[in-house]
Formats: C-alpha cells, sequence, structure tokens
C-alpha cells in the first residue's frame, strides 16, 4: 500500500468489495476529525473533506460501477436559449457556454472512462433558426476546432463528425477536414459531432446507396440486412449509444440517430444545457446505472 499524500493510498491487488469498506471507513475518520476541528477553525475542516473517488478508477465517484459505465454517451443539448434569457443574454451567449460545458463534458468522460462521446450540434432542422444564430453557430463551430484542437490532440481525443457535411461553410469543412486527420490516431475518446444531422435523412442516404448497389448488379435485394444498412449510416464503425442525455426538460429525440437508439437507455434531465456539470452528469450516470438492460430478453436468459 502506498501512501500518495492528500489522504489517498494506492492498494495493488486487493478485493474491490474490501476496498470499498475501507474507503467508507477512511471517509467517516474525515468526518469525525472534520467534525471536531469544525468548532475550533471552519476553515481547516473544510481542507480535510476527502474526494471521495472510486478505487478502480481514482477519478471515478465512489458509487458509481467503473465495469457498468456506458461506452457511448450522447447528448441533446437543449436549453442554450432558455439559459441566456434567465440571465438577461442574448440567446448566442448561451450557445457559448454551452459549447464549454461541452468541453469540460469530454473532459470528465475522459477523466471516468467513457470511451465515446457524442453531441447534437446542429440539426438538419436547425437550418430555420433566424440568420443570425446559425451564422453564430457555423462561427462557433470553426473557432471552437480552431482554439481547441491542440489540448484535444494532446488530451488523445478522436474527433470525427457525422450528418451532411457538404451543406457547411467551406471554411468549416476545411477545419473539419483538417481535425479529423489530425486526430485520428489518437485512441483515449471518440468525440463525435452530429453537424447538420438529421436522422431521416440519413437513414434516406442510406437507402439510396443501397439502391444504386442493387442497381448495378453489385448486391442482391436478399443481401440488404440490418448490417448493411448500417455500414451506409454516417455512424458507420461507431457503436450504438448506451445512454442518450437531453437536457431543458424536453422528452423528445428529436431527429437524432433513429437507428442507432433501438435499445438505448433515455435520461431526461431539466438542467439546461450550460448548467449541465459533472454533478448533473454523475446523476445521469447513477441513474443508467441502476437499470437493467434486457435488449428484448427476460431477465433469466441475461449472463450472469
Ligand atoms: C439547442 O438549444 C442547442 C443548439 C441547437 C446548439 C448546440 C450547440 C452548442 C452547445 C455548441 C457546441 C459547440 C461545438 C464546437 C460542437 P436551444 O438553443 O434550442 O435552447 P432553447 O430551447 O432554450 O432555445
Amino acid at each position: 500500500m502506498n501512501y500518495l499524500g492528500k489522504g489517498e493510498f494506492q492498494i495493488q491487488n486487493f478485493p474491490y468489495s474490501m476496498l470499498n469498506v475501507l474507503y467508507k471507513i477512511r471517509d467517516s475518520c474525515y468526518n469525525v476529525v472534520s467534525l471536531a476541528l469544525l468548532s475550533r477553525n471552519p476553515r481547516q475542516a473544510t481542507y480535510l473533506k476527502p474526494t471521495i473517488s472510486n478505487p478502480m478508477n481514482s477519478n471515478l465517484p465512489l458509487d458509481l460501477t467503473l465495469q457498468n459505465i456506458p461506452n457511448h454517451v450522447a447528448v441533446i443539448m437543449d436549453g442554450n436559449g432558455r439559459w441566456a434569457t434567465k440571465q438577461k443574454l442574448p440567446r448566442i451567449a448561451g450557445h457559448r457556454q454551452g459549447a464549454k460545458t461541452l468541453k469540460e463534458l469530454l473532459r470528465c468522460c475522459k477523466d471516468w472512462g467513457i470511451q465515446i462521446l457524442t453531441a447534437y450540434a446542429f440539426s438538419t432542422e436547425n437550418w430555420r433558426r433566424p440568420t443570425e444564430e446559425v451564422d453564430f453557430l457555423m462561427l462557433l463551430f470553426e473557432k471552437m476546432l480552431r482554439r481547441e484542437l491542440g489540448e484535444m490532440h494532446r488530451e488523445g481525443v478522436r474527433i470525427n463528425f457525422v450528418g451532411d457535411l457538404s451543406a457547411l461553410p467551406k471554411s468549416l469543412q476545411n477545419e473539419i477536414q483538417r481535425s479529423i486527420l489530425e486526430t485520428s490516431n489518437n485512441q483515449d475518446i471518440q468525440f463525435n459531432v452530429a453537424v447538420n444531422y438529421g436522422s431521416r435523412k440519413e437513414i434516406v442516404s442510406a437507402c439510396r446507396q443501397l439502391a444504386e448497389l442493387v442497381q448495378k448488379g453489385e448486391i442482391k435485394p436478399e443481401d440488404i440486412n440490418e448490417n448493411l444498412i448500417e455500414k451506409n449510416l454516417y455512424t458507420v464503425d461507431i457503436p450504438a449509444p448506451d445512454l442518450l442525455i437531453r437536457t431543458s426538460g424536453e422528452k423528445r429525440v428529436s431527429n437524432f440517430l433513429l437507428w442507432q437508439m433501438a435499445y438505448t437507455e433515455m435520461y431526461f434531465t431539466d438542467v439546461l444545457w450550460p448548467d449541465f456539470d459533472r454533478d448533473a452528469f454523475h446523476q445521469a450516470l447513477l441513474s443508467y446505472q441502476n437499470r437493467e438492460r434486457r435488449f428484448g430478453k427476460v431477465k433469466a436468459a441475461l449472463p450472469a
């Protein structure tokens, strides 16, 4: 057992359940000492408050199970406009803050061992917003890519985009291609940004590609199966999301990953996207870990 300072110990080859007990004892000791000191010096007591971390991944909160962390989390970042209005700010300030929230979430996903994060940044329907807002969003995506690419690269983020990118401003398309290329060998976390994405459009596009293959005689209609359709979606090679989070109290999927989310767990929260912090994400993961995913099977048929 190595003492790492700040009350943290590294214990190797120790049973996980025993470790949980040890951590609980440690935290109780801290509480007793903190309470005792609180009466004498309130400031000192707060310094002693332990970070409750998970022994299997020191970054993960103790009440989350590492083995049941979702592999792929998708987010519908809703409520930017309402957040801004509440602060008496223009809507675009909400999007700017929302971009910061997304950056923090990406870091949190990496810290907590989540492999893939997919964010719905702009839908095929979002073109109907006022021109100034659309222009602002396009510029924001481009600026974020320019500004954050270096740091994301250093942090091992592999950037990917899903959607019909051909309709985006040329300068944004260039930044997108550059970010995809530069980060293509990174392996710490995959970050998919859905821009000009619409699930129905994606499925139509897949159908057309397969119809063309049939027309050219390269495949027969009976060759078309789920696997072949998946290979023709924008999300080719991306496993289905395990958890979808939508913020701001809306309970819809709004044309996002309709095919891919057949068995995704849904989590809806009233928190507005710019306020969706680590604590809010922690709550979403706790809810996810309390669910039983049966994928159409009955409980007895599931592997132990
Ligand atoms: C929905 O909230 C939000 C959007 C359509 C834009 C989301 C984009 C970001 C958070 C920026 C992300 C940045 C990068 C680089 C990917 P809303 O405006 O519909 O909110 P409202 O329902 O309260 O009006």
